[in-house]
């Protein structure tokens, strides 16, 4: 584990002390600083690169410390990936780390003797986030503090069902993985998307699920696995991503396994999902970004009554050349609700 440790003139002493401590053990120190005793020095520019740091490697570990630990910590909170929290003692070290996954500590050079400290910096790299309740509460900080979030609808499971003649869109489960793993072998799937992987392992479907179930907790983004309503089998995806609620606005994407090609499938599904997109999410705007060597996937923005906003030039680097996307987008108003 990296740890970057960072003080002020109030902390210097401290840090030293800790520093010499931890290299003993098999933590892998990196030092930023104050690298001698200025009594002139502040804070902020001292422990800003360590802060970044920490907030770089979701495994890494930062201790930073000034006369209360309170300076450092007020810095450190102010970068959205970072959990600092001062602490006072062992029993406080543990509980932050457990509950709030604190990634920073802060000590207080002027409360604590450097053997209490040691003992605080101890518990806080041998204890482990318990996530569960905690981390659905470390997101909503997030969610209240991200930019761009704006009013979020109300969204009740009830609302993830959507249906048509022959499909059912709904959030993917665990055990969607197989289906999701054959159906997706097809190379033509990747090469016409950014971030399909080729090869497609079952292990790509199992850590895909995961992450949309994250996200549509955290409400940044609405994937649905399309399922055949007479053999239950999901056969391909969509989904709303980068979705802005303070802009109303979210991007469409979708993949369906080869063999249901050219059956109206997907546009049956994007009825639904700009139906739920406009009504249930209250968006204005849903955008599409498709490549300009893929007509199936034009064909089916058009059918559902995006327009052709404009080319975007050699915007992403896939199978070994530049590629051109075609922006398409529709409007709230322009969506035909039958
Ligand atoms: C694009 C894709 C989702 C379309 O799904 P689908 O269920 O087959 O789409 P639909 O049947 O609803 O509509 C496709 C339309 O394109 C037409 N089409 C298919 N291949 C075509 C081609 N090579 N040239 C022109 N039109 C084509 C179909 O005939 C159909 O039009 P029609 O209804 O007028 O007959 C599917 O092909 C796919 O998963 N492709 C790979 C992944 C991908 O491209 N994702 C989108 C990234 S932006």
């Amino acid at each position: 584990m990296k740890i970057f440790l960072a003080a002020d003139h109030g902390g210097f002493e401290l840090k030293e002390y800790l520093i010499e401590k931890l290299k003993k053990q098999k933590y892998q120190i990196e030092d930023y600083g104050a690298f001698k005793y200025n009594p002139r020095d502040d804070y902020p520019d001292i422990v800003k690169d360590a802060i970044i740091k920490v907030a770089k490697d979701k495994n890494a570990r930062g201790i930073l410390c000034c006369r209360s630990g309170i300076g450092v910590s007020i810095m450190a909170n102010r970068h959205p990936k970072i959990r600092a929290a001062v602490a006072f003692n062992k029993k406080i070290a543990k509980e932050t780390r457990q509950k709030n996954n604190i990634n920073i500590l802060c000590l207080g050079a002027d409360y604590l003797s450097q053997k209490q400290a040691l003992e605080i910096v101890k518990t806080f790299l041998s204890n482990k986030f318990l996530g569960g309740r905690h981390e659905r509460r470390l997101d909503k900080i997030n969610q209240y503090h991200s930019k761009n979030r704006g009013n979020i609808p109300k969204i009740k499971n009830s609302d993830l069902r959507l249906k048509a003649k022959r499909i059912i869109l709904r959030p993917l489960k665990n055990s969607d993985a197989k289906d999701i793993y054959l159906n997706i072998q097809d190379k033509r799937i990747s090469e016409s998307t950014l971030k399909i992987p080729w090869p497609y392992k079952i292990e790509d479907a199992q850590i895909f699920i995961q992450k949309t179930k994250k996200s549509l907790q955290k409400k940044s983004e609405f994937v649905f696995g399309i399922e055949l309503k007479n053999r239950k089998e999901v056969i391909g995806c969509i989904g709303l991503d980068k979705v802005n609620f303070e802009h109303k606005n979210a991007e469409l994407g979708y993949w369906l396994g080869s063999k249901y090609w050219s059956q109206g499938i997907v546009t049956e599904a994007g009825k639904l999902i700009l139906k739920f997109g406009f009504e249930k999410l209250k968006l204005h705007r849903i955008w599409c970004c498709i490549f300009s060597d893929n007509p199936a996937s034009k064909k089916v923005v058009e059918k559902l009554g995006f327009k052709r906003e404009g080319l975007h030039r050699e915007t992403s680097w896939r199978e070994g050349r530049w590629r051109d996307n075609v922006r398409y987008g529709i409007l709230d108003r322009e969506f035909e609700r039958s």
